[in-house]
């Protein structure tokens, strides 16, 4: 990464924290009574939210991680999603929530979702920390949606840049200088 960039704080901390807890209600209402919710968080981007949902949800959970690679470079005319780390529990029969951090062109998470309905869970959900409606390339739409963000590159709160700026508390916007 050569480019020299700033980072303008687009959602602040408090904010995410304050939406979190509204976007927890929800999904408890959905999967009340739930003997356990499969709680699965696409590595990387999403660990800083997961982390912070889950805490937040009053329900049974357990915590499972899968990790795909992301489009781009000789994927971009296939936009096949391929599996990196797959899961280490079983979801047949079972109550699934799909944790993203966006929702960009779809691709992701509907192929994702795609390849875990296969598995016959007894319900799957999806919740993206953000979401580019702009973008989109299919008709995919997640069960709940953070905030929705116009067609800027945004970091930080578990989002990279070239695996940069994960760890600030809040989502930023890159803005390059050059
Ligand atoms: P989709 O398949 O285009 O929906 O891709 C979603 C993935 O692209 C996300 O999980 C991110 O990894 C990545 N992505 C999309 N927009 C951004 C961004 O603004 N910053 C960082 N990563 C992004």
């Amino acid at each position: 990464m050569s480019r020299l960039y700033v980072i303008d704080e687009m959602i602040s901390a408090k904010a995410i924290a304050a939406r979190i807890e509204e976007l927890a209600k929800l999904i408890e209402a959905e999967y009340e009574g739930t003997e356990k919710l499969v709680v699965i968080g696409l590595l990387r981007g999403s660990f800083i939210f997961i982390a912070d949902l889950v805490r937040e949800l009053d329900l049974p959970v357990e915590v499972d991680f899968l990790e795909v690679s992301s489009y781009g470079d000789a994927m971009e005319s296939s936009r096949e999603v391929r599996i990196l780390k797959d899961l280490r529990g079983q979801i047949e029969g079972r109550d699934v929530l799909v944790v993203e951090d966006i929702v960009d062109t779809g691709h992701t998470l509907s192929r994702t979702t795609e390849y875990l309905l296969a598995r016959h869970p007894a319900k799957l959900k999806t919740i993206a920390l953000l979401d580019k409606p702009s973008r989109r390339e299919v008709d995919f739409k997640a069960d709940w949606i953070g905030f929705e963000i116009p067609d800027e590159f945004v970091v930080g709160y578990g989002i990279d840049y070239a695996q940069h700026n994960r760890n600030l508390p809040y989502i930023g916007k890159v803005r390059f200088t050059e």
